[in-house]
C-alpha cells in the first residue's frame, strides 16, 4: 500500500509512505508505485502518529446523568452522584460503556489510552472487566491499566493488600492518591509504598497527585524523591498536581531541581480541572491547571489528558482530544505561533513518553505502521479549525475513516 503526498508533523514538503505487512516499509519523497500497488493520494494532508490519551478514567465514562445529574458540577456532588450510580456496578455494564468510549476514541484518531481503574473495591470488578477488555481489543487500541486507589491506599479498608491485587492480576502501573488520605503521614507512606511495589514488580507508577487547591498538599516532592531514589525515573508519572498552580514561587523555584533530577513525567487535564478546580474560590477564583509553561520551558515532558468522559464528575466529552489541546493552551496562555503548531505534541510524543512507548511509537520506517491523516495541510488549522481524523491507521490497517461535512454558502 503506497500513501502518497503525506505532510507528516507539519513538514513543509510532502513525503510518501509505503506500507508492507503492517509497518512502515519506505518514507520518502518519492517512491514509485509497484506494479498492482494500491494507492492513496493524501493530498498535502497532515500525517501524524496516533492520537494518545494519557489520562482517563474509563470505568466511569458516559454515565453522567444515571441515575442523577451533577447539578453544582462540583467534585463534592460527583462523589455523592457516582455512589449511587456504584449500585448497579457489573461487569457486563462496565464492558458495555468501555467498548463504546474506545469506538469514541478511535472515530477522532485515539490509538492508545493509559486508563485508571478504582481498585478500592473488594471485588476488583472493574479491574477484572479492564483486564479482558485490553486483550479483546488490542488489535485496534492499546489500554494501559492503572491500578487507582479512588478511596486512598492507607485510609481505605485492606488498601495495601488491594493495589497488591491488582498488580497480581496485570495491571500495568500502579497509581496513588496522597491529597486524599487522611493525614500527611498516611499520604507519605502510600507514596512510599506505591512506589516499591511499582519498583519490584517493574510496573510503571501515575499517581494522582496533589489534585487540590490546598497549596500545603506537596504530595509530588515525594513521588519525585522516591522516583529518583528507586531510580524509576520517567517510568514514573505525576497526574493533576494542581495544587503546584497555588504554590509559592520560591517553593517551585526549589522543586524545580529535584522534578528535573527525578526525570519524571506530568499529566495535565485542562478540561476537568479547569472545570473542578477553584470551587472553593470567590474571586479571584484560581485555574487551578498545573505550571505546563514553567514545566515545558525546563524540558519536562507534559501530557495532556481527558480525564472524565462524560460522567458524574465531568458532564462533556465525545473522545476528541482536540478540545484537550484546546482548552489547555487558553488556560496555560501558551497560543504563540510555535506553541500552537507544535501542540499536538500534548497528544502524540509527549504522551508517547508518558506512556512509556519507546520504539513502538512514530512515523520512521521499521515501525508499526499507526498513523492518521487530518483534514488540514498543518496543525495550527486543525486545531483552529477542530478538522476532523479522516482516516486512522493501525499496523497497515484502516480502523476509522470520517468524510467531512460539507457546507454550501448561499451567498
Ligand atoms: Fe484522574
Amino acid at each position: 500500500m503506497l500513501y502518497r503526498n503525506a505532510r507528516i508533523e507539519n513538514a513543509e514538503a510532502t513525503s510518501d509512505i509505503r506500507v508492507t505487512d503492517g509497518l512502515f516499509a519506505q518514507i520518502a519523497p518519492h517512491l514509485e508505485a509497484a506494479p498492482g500497488e494500491e494507492v492513496i493520494d493524501l493530498n498535502g494532508k497532515l500525517v501524524l502518529p496516533p492520537f494518545i490519551e494519557s489520562h482517563v478514567h474509563l470505568d466511569t465514562c458516559l454515565t453522567a446523568g444515571d441515575p442523577v445529574w451533577n447539578m453544582s458540577g462540583t467534585l463534592f456532588e460527583g462523589i455523592e452522584c457516582w455512589s449511587k450510580r456504584k449500585d448497579k456496578l457489573s461487569r457486563q455494564d462496565i464492558r458495555e460503556r468501555v467498548q463504546q468510549c474506545v469506538r469514541l476514541y478511535a472515530a477522532n484518531g485515539v490509538q492508545f489510552i493509559r486508563t485508571h481503574v478504582d481498585v478500592t473495591d473488594p471485588k476488583l470488578t472493574a479491574m477484572q472487566a479492564l483486564i479482558e477488555l485490553r486483550e479483546e481489543l488490542r488489535d485496534v487500541m492499546e489500554i494501559q491499566i492503572v491500578a487507582f486507589p479512588q478511596e486512598g491506599i492507607l485510609s481505605y479498608p485492606n488498601g495495601k493488600q488491594l493495589m497488591i491485587d491488582a498488580v497480581k492480576m496485570g495491571a500495568d502501573c500502579v497509581g496513588a492518591i496522597p491529597h486524599f488520605e487522611f493525614t500527611r503521614e498516611y499520604s507519605v507512606e502510600s507514596l512510599n509504598f506505591a512506589l516499591q511495589l511499582a519498583a519490584d514488580n517493574g510496573k510503571l507508577v501515575d499517581v494522582h497527585c496533589d489534585e487540590i487547591d490546598d497549596e500545603a498538599s506537596r504530595g509530588l516532592e515525594t513521588v519525585a524523591a522516591r522516583a529518583l531514589e528507586l531510580e524509576l525515573f520517567d517510568k514514573v508519572t505525576a497526574s493533576h498536581t494542581t495544587a503546584m498552580h497555588s504554590y509559592n514561587n520560591a517553593y517551585v523555584l526549589r522543586l524545580m531541581r529535584l522534578l528535573k533530577m527525578s526525570k519524571i513525567n506530568f499529566v495535565a487535564n485542562p478540561l476537568v480541572n479547569t472545570h473542578l478546580q477553584g470551587r472553593v474560590d470567590t474571586y479571584p477564583k484560581r485555574r487551578g491547571i498545573t505550571r505546563v509553561k514553567e514545566l515545558t520551558a525546563e524540558g519536562i515532558n507534559v501530557s495532556f489528558g481527558h480525564d472524565d468522559i462524560f460522567d458524574p464528575w465531568y458532564p462533556m466529552g465525545n473522545g476528541s482530544l482536540r478540545d484537550v489541546v484546546f482548552m489547555g493552551l487558553h488556560v496555560c496562555q501558551m497560543m504563540g505561533y510555535e506553541d500552537i503548531m507544535n501542540s499536538y505534541r500534548f497528544i502524540t510524543t509527549n504522551a508517547a513518553k508518558t506512556l512509556h512507548l519507546g520504539d513502538r511509537y512514530g512515523i520512521a520506517e521499521g515501525r508499526a505502521a499507526n498513523f492518521i491523516v487530518l483534514d488540514a495541510p498543518h496543525y495550527y488549522d486543525a486545531l483552529n479549525r477542530n478538522a476532523p481524523v479522516l482516516r486512522s491507521v493501525r499496523m497497515g490497517k484502516t480502523i476509522a475513516e470520517t468524510r467531512p461535512a460539507a457546507t454550501e454558502i448561499e451567498f
